[in-house]
């Protein structure tokens, strides 16, 4: 079982990632491979919607999110960081989530990986982040565990709070006790962004 930690902090080792590496420990300890990957040291271009991934399969940038697509196809969870910025995710985590329009065609799919973010603002955004996560995961039909919101502003504050680091590495035993319940929904390969009057 792999399980994949993607960092869209900018700040390495900050409070994002030390809750992250909390909750990989945690999944490690219960037989998980984790991987942190940080959005920051690689080369991920904005989605420049070219389009052709809906006939291809195929995203045509030629950057490091082609190596990130196969950690995430390959992975069996994904745990989502990010610090709040101005009330929401980072442009880091923007960046990688807008190229994953690319996985739901030519057969991939993040379907049924269970999906878990961590989420720390200084003081507001918190919900906004979160939502913002879940919606994502839900559209990719990807199955939710839960998340950690927690409050931090400088580097390591949450290491102040006991609580929020064992929660941490409780969520990760959470998402390998989930994945072992082998979940898949009934359409897998399924590319919408949402049912309703857009349903294609
Ligand atoms: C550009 C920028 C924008 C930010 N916007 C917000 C915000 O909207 N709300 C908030 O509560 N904190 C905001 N913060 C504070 C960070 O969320 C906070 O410092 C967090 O602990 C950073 O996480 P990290 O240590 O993982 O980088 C912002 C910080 C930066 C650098």
């Amino acid at each position: 079982m792999k399980i994949l930690g993607l960092s869209f902090s900018p700040r390495e080792k900050g409070n994002t990632e030390l809750l992250m590496e909390e909750v990989l420990a945690g999944a490690g300890g219960l037989g998980a491979e984790t991987e942190l990957c940080r959005a920051v040291e690689k080369d991920i271009r904005p989605c420049d919607a070219c389009g052709s991934c809906f006939t291809t399969g195929e995203c045509p940038i030629e950057d490091d999110m082609q190596d990130l697509y196969g950690k995430m196809l390959e992975a069996d969870g994904i745990l989502f960081g990010t610090p709040v910025y101005f009330y929401n995710m980072t442009a880091q985590g923007k960046c990688v989530i807008d190229r994953t329009i690319a996985l739901n065609h030519g057969g991939k799919s993040l379907s049924s990986k269970v999906g878990a973010v961590v989420a720390v603002a200084g003081s507001l955004g918190l919900v906004d982040a979160l939502k913002d996560l879940y919606f994502y995961m839900v559209t990719r039909q990807m199955l939710p565990a839960s998340f950690i919101a927690a409050y931090g502003s400088n580097k390591g504050d949450v290491k102040d709070f006991d609580k929020c680091m064992k929660a941490s590495s409780e969520l990760g035993r959470q998402m390998v006790k989930i994945i072992e319940k082998k979940f898949t929904y009934p359409d897998g390969k399924a590319n919408y962004i949402a049912y309703g009057t857009h349903t294609f």
